[in-house]
């Protein structure tokens, strides 16, 4: 079975954007992959380093998440990064044959700089992000990468670190490709992207009654000021979550409700609310057993860890023969 590799940082709860951004994609890849998911606890040291105590709270956590939304130890290998010191061996051998210019010229590291202004990521460790991020991947010899558009940068300096280590050593590494799923765009509850930094997020830790609260604040169609205005599904949020959690028939509904002025937003948000509840309650019945179950959780990830390290040291060997350092 070829490999899949992706991480996640912990730098706090779980939202509706990761769950069908990210974690859905996750666990069908399972089926046909030796899928190895991990906790990115080092990368969110590069951006939390002041206050790294979000890591250590949102870590476990992110795992009850994971084994909730249906990731299986049985499947797949979930682990946390900083447990694998082999990945810092080889972000530091990899950062030997590591043009500085790759680095600098990397397009999410200006962006960053300029959104995360306040949390002063000026720093070495910060501008290595993608070299410690090539060491994540080549490590597991991955042929694939689920990742978002905002990683594909990332990927491509993976694949150059990855050639030039074979041309300057041996080929060792295959050359990972990223796996861009098309995934629908769900919106926070302002209609700007779900981020928690934006406050507009839906958590799966939420119970029902704030799920209802935050639906029921949700923005519409600005256009809609009354209920006798027609609307326009296309630019609203709540339409966005119904084509996830509506049933086709009901969505055809809304849609020539909203539009002739047949259906009001409070009813149709009375419709997202429930199929919404609906939709979570397994995922937070589950939930609730993990984080009941917290040394089962650690368990797993303990486990996880130690068959990622297995991997991981092989290939570290390798990577030491190649270069002469055994
Ligand atoms: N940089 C990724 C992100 O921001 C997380 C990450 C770290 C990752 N190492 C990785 C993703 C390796 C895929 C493969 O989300
Ligand atoms: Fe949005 Fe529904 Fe209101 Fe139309 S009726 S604007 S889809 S909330």
């Amino acid at each position: 079975m070829k490999r899949v590799v992706s991480g996640m940082r912990p730098t706090g709860k779980t939202h509706l954007g990761h769950l069908h951004g990210i974690l859905e994609n996750w666990v069908a890849l399972q089926r046909d992959y030796s899928c190895f998911y991990f906790a990115a606890d080092w990368h969110a040291l590069t951006s939390e380093y002041k206050d790294p105590q979000i890591i250590r709270d949102s870590m476990t956590e992110m795992f009850v998440d994971w084994l909730s939304v249906g990731l299986d130890p049985q499947r797949a290998t979930l682990f946390v990064q900083s447990w694998i010191k082999e990945h810092a061996e080889l972000h530091l051998l990899l950062s030997m044959i590591t043009p500085l210019g790759w680095l600098e010229r990397n397009p999410t590291y200006k962006e960053q700089q300029e959104e995360l202004k306040e949390k002063d990521i000026g720093t070495y460790g910060f501008l290595g992000y993608p070299v410690l991020q090539a060491a994540d991947i080549l490590i597991y010899k991955a042929h694939f990468v689920p990742v978002g558009k905002d990683q594909l940068p990332h990927l491509e300096i993976t694949r150059e670190i990855a050639r030039r280590f074979a041309y300057l050593y041996k080929e060792v590494f295959p050359l990972p490709q990223a796996l861009l799923t098309e995934v629908p765009i769900l919106p926070g509850t302002d209609g700007r992207k779900m981020s928690k930094s934006y406050n507009n997020a839906i958590y799966l830790s939420d119970p029902p009654p704030l799920i209802a609260q935050k639906v029921s604040q949700m923005v519409t169609d600005p256009q809609r000021g009354r209920r006798s205005d027609p609307g326009d599904p296309q630019v609203c949020s709540v339409y966005a979550y119904h084509r996830i959690y509506t049933e086709d028939e009901v969505i055809r509904e809304i849609e020539e409700g909203c539009r002739k002025a047949g259906i009001g937003c409070v009813d149709c948000k009375k419709i997202l609310i429930e199929r919404l509840q609906r939709h979570l309650g397994p995922l937070q019945e589950r939930r609730a057993y993990y984080l009941e179950h917290l040394d089962e959780v650690r368990g797993i990830m303990e486990e996880g860890s130690s068959k990622a390290r297995e991997v991981a040291q092989e290939t570290l060997e390798e990577v030491r023969q190649a270069i002469g350092m055994s």
